[in-house]
């Protein structure tokens, strides 16, 4: 039950609109439109129910803790029809998977890439973990940067109309601030629930990205939360009990183990025992194929990106990553049959080029202007020029090898143009 302030009338209306300024929360109303119904001073749960969906979420507006759980406990959240998981995943054959999805588009649902594809390893994983009647374990995706972990399961929230909390986690991370904390509202101090108990109470998806960046003390206060067991409040004592709908999903660039690449200088290494918390997806960059694929639908359709200079970024992008992998992939290699397969590049390398980079590539060739600007304008503006000395020899002598003359001009260029 939440009791309004009586100091302030409150009219509601189908397309009313609340404007909340530092000291008070004011209805500005349309008076073309005729009152349909006042807001009565104390909302009950009862009388929430009753409100049309879209008329629930605007109470949220009113920005008042107490109302806001009112709102998000609203039984309608959780029901769920299910649906031909083929359907929502152009990559699972349709027929195959039935899935729940939520009703209602929650108000803490996150429109996704439109871009993204999913890769098909992490999302049967992803899927597997999601559906099992039971969750011992929550969910860590780990990889390198830009493989596209966070968005992944973003993605994958957003099919299911799944709401979602996002914790990002760093040195600095409380345990009181996921928690919760006593916030003032109009002259009174409501508890406001953190991410992690909203999370569990409400029955989202909690994202707990840049994981391995957290302290141990941070860590430690998640035992409950991540393993699904209730989880009490510091503050107010209260015992939040992990709904139904509760997924707890972490991402990190380290498996747990602590950064042993020189390139993840902020991970952590994390307790053992949290670690055996989680089950545990290794995200590589995107395929080949795919990584073309993600170029060729961000394409400007009135002035797309040649084939072949797609392709060329591709084939860029999968020998960087060779030359960054080798020492380990050489590591594997049991007989020179074998390393002779694996085609390593000669360079070695310390720097990752990530699918996000790829992006950002094919992105400035076109803000700099396909037809008229050399490629190497927006090459070296997202990766070139940041590179340590190292590694610029490696990287430019890839990157010769693989676009030759072409770098130097813009997009479709020929040697028959020269
Ligand atoms: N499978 C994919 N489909 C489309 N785009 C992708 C894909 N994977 C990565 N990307 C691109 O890479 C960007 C980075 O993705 P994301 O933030 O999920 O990476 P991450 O693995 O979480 O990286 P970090 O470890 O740095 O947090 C995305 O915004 C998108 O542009
Ligand atoms: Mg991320």
């Amino acid at each position: 039950m939440c009791i309004l302030s009586m100091s302030k009338k409150y009219i509601y209306q189908g397309n009313f609109k609340m404007t909340t300024t530092t000291t008070q929360t004011k209805a500005v109303i349309d008076t073309t439109v005729p009152v349909a119904n006042a807001l009565p001073s104390v909302i009950t749960k009862e009388y929430a129910h009753a409100l049309p969906i879209d008329e629930l979420v605007a109470l949220l507006e009113l920005k008042d803790p107490e109302i806001e759980d009112v709102v998000y406990s609203d039984p309608r959240w959780n029901e769920m029809v299910t649906v031909d998981a083929g359907e929502l995943f152009d990559i699972i054959p349709k027929g195959a998977v039935r899935i729940k999805q939520r009703k209602y588009r929650h108000p803490k649902c996150v429109a996704s890439n439109p871009f993204y594809i999913p890769q098909r390893d992490v999302l049967r994983r992803v899927l597997g973990w999601w559906c099992a009647p039971e969750r011992p374990l929550s969910l860590y995706l780990y990889g390198e940067t830009g493989t596209g972990k966070t968005e992944m399961i973003q993605y994958f929230a957003d099919k299911l109309n799944w709401p979602v909390s996002i914790m990002q986690v760093t040195e600095y991370s409380r345990s009181d601030k996921a928690q919760g904390s006593y916030v003032l509202h109009n002259g009174k101090t409501p508890f406001h629930y953190g991410p992690v108990a909203q999370s569990m109470k409400y029955g989202w998806c909690l994202i707990l990205d840049e994981l391995d960046k957290g302290n141990g003390d941070f860590h430690c206060k998640l035992h409950n939360p991540v393993e699904g067991k209730p989880m009490q409040i510091d503050d107010t004592g209260e015992i939040i009990l992990p709904a139904e709908g509760y997924r707890c999903v972490g991402t990190g660039n380290t498996s747990g183990g602590g950064d042993i690449s020189g390139r993840y200088l902020t991970s952590n290494r994390m307790d053992e025992a949290f670690r055996r918390r989680f089950g545990v997806v290794k995200c590589d960059y995107p395929a080949y194929d795919i990584e073309c694929a993600i170029l060729t639908s961000r394409n400007n359709p009135d002035s797309p990106i040649s084939k072949k200079t797609i392709r060329r970024m591709c084939r860029f992008a999968t020998e960087i990553r060779k030359a960054l992998q080798a020492p380990e992939i050489e590591a594997k290699c049991t007989t020179p049959e074998e390393l002779a397969s694996a085609k390593l590049p000669v360079e070695r390398l310390g720097c990752a080029f990530s699918t996000r980079i790829l992006v950002a590539w094919h992105q400035y060739i076109m803000v700099f202007g396909r037809q008229f600007t050399p490629l190497i304008e927006s090459f070296n503006f997202v990766f070139g020029e940041s590179l340590d000395e190292e590694d610029r020899p490696a990287v430019f002598a890839i990157l010769q090898r693989i676009f030759g003359e072409s770098i130097n001009h813009a997009d479709e260029w020929t040697e028959e143009k020269k």
